[in-house]
């Protein structure tokens, strides 16, 4: 280990003589050779978005989305989340990903900044869809833009047989949230009770 240790701070200096960064602890890979190697797979893009797979770097840009009192009250524990709890789910996000190849992921404008995180859970053998914007991009369609993706996506998913069906839960009072879901073609089947959260039922067609 010492000697990989070194060998990556050797390697790091010589990459940084080229002209990049720093390392940025002694186990990681050296700063200099991860910008130059692409760490994010795109998944699929929109006229304004872009969804891919995480880093562990992008833990603190969704730890801003996921610290605000107001976009977290009916996602999660309906609570702001800690880094520690972002960086957990984010380790879940690249473990799902590896293991199964879908999960929920993370969502940016074309310029690469972050809009929020968007994409499916596990659904008993299907899908649940879910999606989290940044509170100052609301209102903007940004939702219904990537959910309307994800739907034609899990459509070609599920011709593969990879997923059978596509199911979404919203606490009743999240009405934002059941319109994107019917704007983009899902129809509510029921209510019931999450965690004690009165919520509906979504469900697309099959
Ligand atoms: C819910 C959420 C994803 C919506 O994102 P968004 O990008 O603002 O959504 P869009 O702009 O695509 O669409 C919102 C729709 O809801 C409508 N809407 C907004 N407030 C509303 C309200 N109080 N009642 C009914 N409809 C409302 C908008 O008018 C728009 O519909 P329209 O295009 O027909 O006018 C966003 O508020 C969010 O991230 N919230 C926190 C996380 C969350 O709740 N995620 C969903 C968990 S199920």
């Amino acid at each position: 280990m010492a000697n990989l240790r070194k060998l990556c701070r050797k390697l790091d200096r010589l990459l940084t003589e080229l002209g990049a960064g720093v390392v940025a602890g002694p186990y990681a890979w050296p700063a200099a050779y991860r910008q130059r190697v692409p760490q994010r797979v795109t998944i699929l893009t929109t006229t304004r978005l872009v969804l891919t797979t995480w880093t562990r770097a992008d833990a603190p840009e969704l730890h801003q989305v996921h610290s605000d009192p107001e976009t977290m009250r009916y996602v999660r524990s309906g609570r702001p989340e800690t880094l520690d709890e972002t960086e957990s789910l984010i380790d879940s996000y690249m473990r799902e990903q590896s293991e199964r190849g879908w999960t929920k992921w993370r969502l940016a404008d074309l310029q690469g900044r972050i809009v929020g995180r968007a994409g499916f859970g596990p659904h008993g053998d299907g899908r649940e869809l879910g999606y989290t914007i940044r509170r100052d991009m609301w209102g903007k369609g940004m939702a219904t833009e990537i959910a309307s993706a994800l739907v034609d996506r899990h459509r070609a998913d599920a011709v593969k047989n990879e997923a059978s069906h596509l199911r979404a839960y919203v606490a009743v009072a999240n009405a934002p949230s059941s319109r994107v879901l019917e704007k983009v073609g899902l129809a509510c089947v029921g209510t019931l009770d999450h965690d004690g959260t009165p919520c509906y039922l979504y469900r697309l067609p099959e």
